[in-house]
C-alpha cells in the first residue's frame, strides 16, 4: 500500500510512515511508527490527528503491536487497550481497536506470520473502506451545496467549516471538506470561511493548507468572526466534520462548534456535519450528557506556535506568566441545531427515529 494513502502509509519495511501534522504548514515531515507504543505516542501527542486518520493509525498500531508480541493474545489485548486509550472523544479511534481485535481473536489460532499478516490487511481494509465513505459523503454534500445555490441563486457559494476534516483527518479527502473538493470538480465556485480553531489552529494550519494546495479559494477568520460574517449575510452554509455523534444526534466536534451551530441557527443558515457511520456512537442516548470531552493541557492555550520574522518556527507564549488555562478539546452542538448528518449513506434528520432508522442494521 505504499503511498496509497495521503497522510499515512507503510514503507518498504511494513513500518507505518505518517505525516507529521505537528508541524504543517511549515514543514512536511513524516514520522515512523514501529510499535505499539510510539502509536500511543503519535496519537497523543497529535502527530496525527482527526477521527478518521486516528482509527486507521489505531488500527495499523494493532498490526505492529501483534508483531511485537509474537502471539502472546495476553500481551497484544494489554497494548490494544493503551492504543484504546490513547484520545477519549473520537470514537473511531475505539470502533477501529475493537474490529481489529475481533479479528485478531478470531484468528488467534493462526500461525503468527499469519496473524500479522491478517491484522496488516484488516487495517488496509477500514482504510480502503473510509476512502469509499469520504467519496459518498463527497457526492452526497456537493448535491447539497447545488441545491443551496440553486435555491438562493448564487454565483458562488461561501462555506464556514471549523477544524479540520479534510484528508488529514480522514483518509483520502475528508468528511467536511469532501464535499467541497467535489463541488469544485464539479465546476461550482466555493469560498471557504476558515476558522482558525484555537487553541491547536487545525484552521489555520491544516484545513487552509488544505483548501490551498487544491486551489480552492478560501479566508481564515479569527474564531469569533463566524457570528458577524452570519449576521451579514456572508455564510450560506456550515459544514464540519464530528468526532462523535450519539443517537440521538447531538455532535461533538472542536471545541468552538457549537458556538458556530448557535449563531448559524440565529441567522437561518443550514448547519451540517458530515461523518462516515463509523463516527456513531449508539450507545450513547444524549450527546449533550454523556459524550466524554477531552481536557488537553493547558500550554496549548497559553503557548502558540508559528513562522518568526527569519522564517524560523517558534512557539511563544500569548499568557501572563502567573495565569492558569483550561482547555477542553470538544463540545457537544445539540440535535437541534444541526439541518442534516451527511453519511456514506445519504443525509439523515438528527433524531433518535431517523438514525434508528437509516442505521438500525448497525446498532
Ligand atoms: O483534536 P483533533 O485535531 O483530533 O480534532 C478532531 C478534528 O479534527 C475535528 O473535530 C474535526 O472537525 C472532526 S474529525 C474529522
Amino acid at each position: 500500500m505504499n503511498g496509497k494513502y495521503k497522510a499515512f502509509w507503510l514503507d518498504e519495511d511494513e513500518n507505518l510512515v505518517v505525516l507529521d501534522q505537528r508541524v504543517l504548514p511549515f514543514e512536511e515531515t513524516t514520522v515512523t511508527i514501529q510499535t505499539a507504543k510510539e502509536t500511543v505516542d503519535a496519537i497523543e501527542n497529535m502527530t496525527v490527528r482527526g477521527a478518521g486518520v486516528i482509527g486507521n493509525v489505531a488500527a495499523f498500531g494493532i498490526y505492529l503491536a501483534a508483531r511485537e508480541c509474537e502471539g502472546d493474545m495476553g500481551k497484544l489485548q494489554l497494548l490494544a487497550e493503551d492504543i484504546r486509550e490513547s484520545r477519549p472523544t473520537a470514537v473511531n479511534l475505539m470502533w477501529a481497536v475493537d474490529r481489529m481485535m475481533k479479528l485478531a481473536h478470531k484468528k488467534k489460532n493462526l500461525k503468527i506470520p499469519n496473524l500479522i499478516k491478517a491484522l496488516k490487511n484488516e487495517a488496509i481494509l477500514i482504510a480502503d473502506e473510509d476512502c469509499e465513505r469520504s467519496e459518498k459523503i463527497a457526492e452526497y454534500g456537493a448535491d447539497i451545496i447545488e441545491e443551496i445555490m440553486l435555491v438562493k441563486k448564487l454565483d458562488t457559494i461561501n462555506i464556514l467549516t471549523h477544524c479540520n476534516a479534510g484528508w488529514l483527518a480522514i483518509v483520502d479527502s475528508g468528511t467536511a471538506l469532501a464535499p467541497i473538493y467535489e463541488a469544485q470538480k464539479r465546476g461550482i465556485k466555493v469560498h471557504v470561511w476558515v476558522d482558525e480553531t484555537r487553541p491547536r489552529n487545525q484552521g489555520a494550519n491544516l484545513t487552509a493548507w488544505e483548501l490551498g494546495k487544491a486551489g480552492i479559494e478560501h479566508t481564515v477568520i479569527a474564531d469569533n468572526t463566524g457570528g458577524h460574517l452570519m449576521q451579514n449575510h456572508m455564510v450560506d452554509m456550515v459544514i464540519t466534520g464530528a468526532d462523535r455523534v450519539a443517537r440521538n444526534g447531538d455532535s461533538a466536534n472542536k471545541i468552538g462548534t457549537y458556538l458556530k451551530a448557535l449563531a448559524a441557527h440565529d441567522n437561518d443558515i443550514p448547519f451540517y456535519i458530515a461523518i462516515p457511520t463509523s463516527t456513531f456512537d449508539f450507545e450513547i442516548l444524549n450527546g449533550v450528557d454523556d459524550i466524554p470531552i477531552e481536557i488537553r493541557h493547558e500550554n496549548e492555550v497559553k503557548f502558540i506556535r508559528g513562522l518568526n520574522k527569519e522564517g524560523k518556527v517558534e512557539e511563544v507564549q500569548v499568557v501572563p506568566m502567573d495565569s492558569s488555562a483550561l482547555n477542553y478539546g470538544f463540545d457537544v452542538t445539540p440535535a437541534r441545531l444541526i439541518r442534516a448528518i451527511i453519511t456514506e449513506r445519504g443525509d439523515c434528520e438528527p433524531s433518535v427515529e431517523a438514525i434508528e432508522d437509516m442505521f438500525g442494521d448497525l446498532i
